[in-house]
């Protein structure tokens, strides 16, 4: 790996959103927003159309009107949260005691960048307007931690976008796609965040196929419960998953449940089509179990 190669993934690993490690004392230069920006409007963009617009705000008093439609937004909701789930060792406890530490400081940020589109959304289905402004903000990120600069990925706000239009006198016909606190980093270390690995998550030629690390094929079949982990996992008591060669795995989304059950092809019958069928007819009968007894 070329020492190129190496910085570069290193940005990539380890972009995290920063709240508590925001410097809240250091003012930060235009010329590397400006560089930040610069380096953004590279990613692609449909039709190759100049669109994008960056929005940063810097004044304190616009920072901090802002900051009090982030909170009426929902940001006051994260803090409340936050202070209810203190202690309790929940899975969102960081999260929200970090999301609650943005709400309560995001006016003593050096500057808020708020990316932007000229377009509304016509749910068209076609591409070009958040497909042409996502890929654009999140190099602002890129570039900015290569600078020492931290950013946070925040989108509470967007229930609230046309107060923020009014106060930054966006006009009618653009979106607001993500409001980015920026500030230098107190520390230059961040980790890079647990996620499923590649293989586990790539499927090949087929949706829900899995090549193992090992060689084999496997299959995976993922629904969504609208039903409480409690009741999923009374449901794969009584139907182990063992039971079919298959093992599964739970994850709380809200009061959702998103079960993914995973299964060597082999066990399951002899193609990729006929094993995620029999995995389809397990996990429909955990979901229909679950949603009864929720
Ligand atoms: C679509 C989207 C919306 C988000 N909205 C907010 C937000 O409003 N406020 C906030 O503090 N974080 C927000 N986040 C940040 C997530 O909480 C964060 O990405 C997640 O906890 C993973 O942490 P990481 O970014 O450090 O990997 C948002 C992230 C995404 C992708």
């Amino acid at each position: 790996m070329t020492p190129e190669t190496a910085a570069v993934d290193r940005v990539l690993r380890s972009t995290r959103s920063v709240r508590k490690a925001l410097d809240l004392t250091r003012p930060v230069d235009d010329h590397l927003l400006l560089e930040c920006i610069d380096l953004a409007e590279q990613a692609p963009t449909g039709g190759n159309i100049s669109s994008r617009r960056w929005m940063v705000v810097r004044d304190p008093a616009i920072k901090s009107a802002l900051a009090d439609i982030y909170r009426e937004a929902g940001g006051n909701g994260i803090i409340q949260l936050a202070e209810r789930l203190r202690g309790t060792g929940h899975a969102s406890e960081r999260v929200m005691d970090s999301g609650a530490y943005l709400a309560e400081r995001l006016h003593e940020v050096p500057a808020i960048v708020i990316a932007c589109i000229w377009g509304v959304h016509d749910n068209s289905g076609k591409p070009g307007l958040f497909d042409s402004v996502l890929q654009a903000a999140w190099s602002f990120c890129l570039a900015a931690r290569a600078r020492g600069l931290g950013t946070a990925w925040t989108t509470l706000h967007l229930t609230k976008a046309d107060a923020v239009a009014e106060l930054l006198g966006i006009p009618d016909g653009v979106t607001q796609v993500v409001l980015l606190p920026v500030a230098h980093t107190t520390k230059q270390e961040f980790r890079a965040a647990e996620r499923r690995p590649a293989r586990d998550i790539t499927y090949v030629d087929h949706w829900g196929h899995v090549v193992l690390e090992t060689g084999g094929d496997a299959a995976v079949v993922e629904v969504d419960i609208d039903a409480p982990v409690r009741a999923v996992n009374a449901a794969l008591e009584s139907v182990p998953p063992a039971s079919i060669g298959a093992s599964v795995d739970l994850q709380p989304i809200g009061r959702r449940v998103r079960l993914r059950v995973m299964a060597p092809v082999a066990s399951l019958g002899s193609t990729v089509s006929e094993a995620l069928a029999a995995l389809g007819v397990y996990a429909e009968r955990i979901r229909s179990a679950a949603q009864q007894d929720r």
